[in-house]
């Protein structure tokens, strides 16, 4: 496989793991996880502790997927405007988001104090800020739905930014902490008394059956319940429909001088999310944001430019020491998806976390645990992954599945980059036609050239070359493949076939 470029994050760089074995023939348990990130990890936690066999199945290495590409706000403020939550769920609906997710923040907040994990957890102020008049009165109007939801939170001009802002929403006692180190820590509680942990697994095929079979190259897992909690689920085409894939971007800077710790966003849409965080003593200050959808923007380079020089304009920093970029999934009505699949008896799904991550993974674990045990959870009904809300986010579904019907045909009329293999710089990834075909090219910088099919394996759209990344991603539901054709990211579960060129 040619080196994979996606750049490493700053919880990447600065907390190792340990490695866990990759399957090796059949075994039976409870529950099998499928995904070793947040949800996954906090759900098979949870799970054990209420004593149940599992088995945590991870493609490639834990918290190598979109949890460690995260920036890990904890926060009740979502991405869906809480004025947008009471329109499309009502009161109560908005208050239960509200309150779920203050419940996901204060569960992270007792395994932390509870398990002594040594990860930064900080209670810190979130501010949302506006820099011009009609953000703020926007920021006013949704000053009065968040306090309807029943957040603690006020309008102030007092904003410790080092450049000057008209007006933020204060919302108390959010949090922040390094994900990795708290992730780490519940991973080695899992493993053992008849629970695993396996890494380099991939799951090929999954059966909802009693019981269900979960297939992987070296063995079989046999269980009661499957939980896919791979930020999107593997290879359903209906719950797709209700999910749209973006890029993300992130970096961090060491600070020269002090930033008040706090979450802070802007308004722009995108939005940027700024955080601090000290790692092993250095004050970092932590910039994400210029998200565009998966497949559609080719120098994907740019959007670290313009990060960059976002994050130099505004702290004070020198350079940006570590970046990287993740995947943020949209759920069609603006809140999570958890529960059971949608015509599945035992396979239960965790998605649509927009750019609440941690907190909507943490509080998936929450609810799964409960509904996988029979127990009632509160906030269970709100998050039905079976779901389907007409009139909420009725205008975005419409458009982006008209998008991926265009990019199903479009695609595959479009001209080639390329009619010749010489065109293909080194380092470079093009769509060339060979003898009337169209293939997927990379070169690699010494000049050795890998040639897959362009077709996406989970429903046949084309994939478009990510500059930044060295990555085929696909614009219909977000797979991502390297440049010789290994699934990066799912839906799909089988990667691009190779070809054969001269
Ligand atoms: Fe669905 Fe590619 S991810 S067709």
């Amino acid at each position: 496989m040619v080196e994979d470029r996606t750049h490493k994050s700053l919880w990447t760089m600065t907390a190792p793991a340990r490695r866990y074995p990759a399957l090796q023939g059949d075994l039976e348990v409870d529950v099998v996880v499928i995904g070793g990130g947040i949800a996954g990890l906090t759900t098979a936690y949870l799970l054990k502790q209420q004593g149940k066999r599992v088995a945590v199945v991870e493609m490639h290495r834990l918290l190598t997927g979109q949890t460690g590409q995260t920036t890990a706000h904890l926060t009740e403020l979502l991405d869906t405007p809480y004025a947008q939550l009471l329109s499309d769920f009502g009161e109560k609906g908005a208050r239960l988001a509200a309150e779920s997710t203050r419940a996901a923040i204060e569960k992270i907040a007792g395994l932390v104090e509870r398990l002594r994990i040594s990860c930064g957890f900080q209670r810190v102020p979130a501010y949302r800020y506006a820099e011009t008049d009609s953000e703020a009165r926007d920021l006013e109007r949704e000053m009065s739905a968040a306090r309807q939801a029943g957040l603690m939170c006020s309008l102030t001009e007092q904003v410790p930014l080092p450049y000057p802002v008209k007006l933020a929403l204060r919302v108390e006692d959010q949090a922040q902490f390094h994900p990795r180190e708290y992730l780490l820590a519940l991973a080695e509680g899992i493993q053992g008394e008849g629970s695993h942990i396996f890494e380099q697994t991939q799951v090929t095929e999954l059966h909802d059956g009693v019981p269900c079979r979960v297939h992987t190259p070296h063995g079989t897992l046999t269980c009661r319940d499957v939980v896919e909690a791979t930020t999107t689920p593997l290879n359903r085409v209906f719950l797709h429909t209700k999910l749209y894939a973006y890029r993300t971007y992130s970096v961090a800077a060491r600070l020269e001088s002090s930033l008040e710790a706090g979450l802070y966003y802007d308004s722009r849409d995108p939005y940027h999310y700024i955080r601090t965080q000290r790692v092993e003593g250095v004050d970092y200050v932590i910039v994400g944001g210029e998200d565009h959808k998966v497949g559609t923007v080719e120098d994907t380079e740019r959007r670290f430019e313009a990060l960059v020089d976002y994050t130099k304009r505004r702290f004070p920093v020198r350079e940006v020491e570590y970046r990287w970029s993740g995947q943020v999934i949209e759920p069609a009505d603006g809140l999570a998806y958890i529960g059971r699949n949608s015509s599945s008896r035992h396979v239960w799904v965790a998605t649509g976390f927009s750019g609440n991550g941690m907190t909507f993974g943490t509080l998936a674990g929450m609810i799964l645990t409960d509904v996988l045990l029979g127990k009632q959870n509160p906030y269970a009904a709100l998050y039905e992954a079976t779901r389907v809300k007409p009139k909420a986010g009725a205008k975005d579904f419409i458009q982006e599945n008209a998008e991926v019907a265009f990019h199903f045909v479009a695609d595959r009329l479009a001209k080639p980059d390329a009619r010749h293999l010489s065109e293909v710089e080194p380092g470079e990834g093009r769509i060339v036609e060979v003898e009337g075909q169209k293939v997927a090219v990379f070169r690699e910088e010494g000049g050795a050239v890998h040639a897959v099919s362009p077709v996406c394996t989970h429903v046949g759209c084309y994939v478009h070359w990510n500059k930044a990344e060295r990555s085929w991603d696909c614009p219909c539901h977000g797979s991502r493949f390297s440049p010789t054709g290994e699934v990066l990211n799912g839906p799909a579960v089988k990667g691009l076939p190779s070809k054969k060129v001269r």
